[in-house]
């Protein structure tokens, strides 16, 4: 029987480090556990979560229910081409160790992803990504387990509904299915994405281009630009990057000419949502313990025991002051419970 936990603190377990606990928590090591754990009928009634690195929440206070926290693990090659790799991964599996195993394998697509927060299983549910590539690009299959009735599903990539940082598992599913295994294709020729920002630029440090030096140019943007969730704890970009029409664009560039923009087709412009914040004086901003980091305006950082409201509390002044100048309301990155 898998040991389940009353009042367990959540403070180590959510990377804004803040401070609640939940009613219950479970951390089953197997299928059969988490079976076991799901048709429990003591658990039935109440609301459950499912827990992977805890690098995209927010908790404004206790949990009332029951949180499972998934350890499956693992790495395995399932099938090996002349051009690609299979790959099955726990999703337990943390995220940078699975991309630091590829690009010593040698296998691409998921070197541009280095260094993000969190596990293997919750890369889909929100679609990570970063330096123009996206998970979903890499991703094979999905393979989970319907919470009220235990059955296995596989999602193939095309039912995982993907779209910037949004799945079927974060919309339409939401916490209906626990992730157990994520499939990734992998190639083994290379096809470098090295357009994205200043990429290029930080390779230049470096003799050769492959996926060893790719991932070490990330790791080193990422390092200067955004916090250590462990010295500074966050949760990566709090907001979306919103996307307005072309026509709202060209009214916005006329009176900003310099805000950072993305086309994405001829109806529709993706902004900054950290130029936005940016340009309105919000870096480096600090209220109460909350603050908005030094480097990167689209990041909130708990200055040190900060509770949930307060970060949302600023989270809310920034919207509302982005709403107020430039007519975008900003959607959260990060899931609010
Ligand atoms: N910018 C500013 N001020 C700021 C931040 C950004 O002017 O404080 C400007 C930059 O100069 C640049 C533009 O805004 O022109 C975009 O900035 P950046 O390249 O840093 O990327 P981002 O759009 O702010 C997104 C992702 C990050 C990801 C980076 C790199 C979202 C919400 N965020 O940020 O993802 O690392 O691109 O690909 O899409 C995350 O999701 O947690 C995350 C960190």
């Amino acid at each position: 029987m898998t040991k389940i936990y009353e009042k367990y603190s959540l403070k180590e377990l959510n990377s804004f480090k803040v401070d609640v606990y939940t009613d219950y928590y479970v951390a089953p090591k197997s299928l059969a556990d988490i079976r076991e754990v799901i048709s429990d009928n003591k658990y039935e009634d109440i609301p459950k979560l499912i827990l992977g690195g805890g690098s995209n929440m927010l908790f404004t206070g206790n949990f009332k229910g029951l949180i499972i926290h998934p350890q499956i693990i693992g790495i395995s090659i399932e099938s090996d081409t002349e051009n690609y790799v299979i790959v099955k991964v726990g999703a337990a599996v943390i995220w940078d160790v699975f991309v630091n195993w590829s690009v010593e394998h040698n296998y691409g697509g998921i070197e541009n992803l280095s260094l993000i927060p969190g596990t293997v299983g919750a890369s889909p549910v929100q679609n990570i990504g970063a330096y123009g590539v996206e998970v979903k690009d890499t991703i094979y299959e999905v393979h989970a387990i319907k919470m009220d009735t235990g059955k296995h599903r596989i999602f193939n990539n095309e039912e995982c509904k993907f779209n910037y940082r949004e799945s079927i598992f974060k919309n339409k599913l939401k916490n209906q299915y626990l992730i157990t295994h994520v499939y990734f294709k992998l190639s083994k020729k290379a096809n470098f994405k090295l357009e994205y920002g200043n990429i290029q630029k930080e390779l230049n440090n470096f003799e050769e281009v492959n996926l060893k030096t790719i991932r070490q140019a990330v790791i080193n943007i990422r390092e200067s630009k955004l916090p250590d969730p462990e010295i500074t704890p966050n949760a990566g970009s709090f907001f979306k990057n919103p996307v307005v029409t072309n026509d709202k664009f060209q009214k916005l560039i006329k009176q900003f000419p310099d805000i950072a923009n993305y086309p994405i087709d001829k109806d529709n412009v993706k902004l900054a949502a950290g130029w936005l914040i940016d340009h309105l004086g919000w870096k480096g901003e600090i209220f109460g313990r909350a603050g908005v980091h030094k480097n990167q305006a689209l990041v909130l950082v708990n200055m040190g025991d900060a509770k949930g409201e307060e970060i949302i509390g600023l989270a809310n002044k920034i919207r509302m002051s982005v709403l107020n100048s430039f007519g975008i309301d900003l959607n959260f990155e990060v899931n609010v419970y």
